[in-house]
């Protein structure tokens, strides 16, 4: 029987076959995404990768990211991950779910606040989201783009990590979170 494996790589410390499966995940699960959205707005710091590996056959994976904000008055650290991808001929069994999961552990273990995402409404993808722990923000989000644009937000999401406390003052409040500088 054919080994499923997650693994953690910082983006120093990945190797050939990893750059070389990032670059297929965007052409195979980005490639509808216009390359203008990906420079002016993509532009949050993405420190390191999760790969799911099949044997030796990289399948699989999501970049983390991270970025620091001010809201009322209180500094808080957001980790989340963008890119999620699975091959398309193994979707549907639990492996996006699996990475999603993972990812929000590493983030959790490296002691970011709140875990946030982005979603695009059209996909109904934000169904597995949900499912693992995922709320929608209701107050309006805010990001700015390469040229200082500030710029509005729908189906921003966000999850819980270690303390519970920093995620409900977001999710109940109704002062516009600006994301910072790009959006994942
Ligand atoms: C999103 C993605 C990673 C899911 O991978 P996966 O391995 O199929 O995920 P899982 O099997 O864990 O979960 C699938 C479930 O998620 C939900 N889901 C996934 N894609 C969905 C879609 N396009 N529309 C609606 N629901 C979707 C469904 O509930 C689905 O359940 P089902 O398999 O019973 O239909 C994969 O479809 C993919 O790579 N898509 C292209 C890239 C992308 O859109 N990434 C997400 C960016 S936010």
């Amino acid at each position: 029987m054919k080994k499923l494996k997650l693994i953690y790589v910082s983006i120093e410390k990945m190797d050939k076959k990893q750059g070389e499966a990032v670059e297929k995940f965007r052409r195979v699960c980005f490639g509808n995404v216009p390359p203008k959205e990906i420079k002016e707005h993509s532009v949050a710091k993405n420190f390191g990768r999760v790969f799911v590996y099949l044997d030796d056959t990289i399948i699989g994976g999501a970049s983390l990211f991270e970025t620091s904000v001010n809201y009322c008055k209180i500094k808080i650290h957001l980790g989340g991950m963008g890119g999620v991808c699975v091959l398309p001929e193994l979707r549907h069994k639990g492996i996006g779910s699996k990475i999603v999961r993972y990812a929000l552990k590493i983030l959790k273990e490296k002691d970011y606040d709140v875990a946030i995402h982005s979603v695009d409404l059209k996909d109904k993808i934000y169904g597995l989201y949900e499912k693992l722990g995922f709320k929608f923000l209701k107050q309006k989000v805010t990001f700015t783009d390469i040229h200082g644009n500030k710029i509005e937000l729908d189906g921003v999401m966000l999850a819980p990590l270690k303390f519970k406390d920093i995620y409900e003052n977001i999710i109940n409040n109704d002062k516009t979170f600006h994301w910072g500088k790009g959006y994942w």
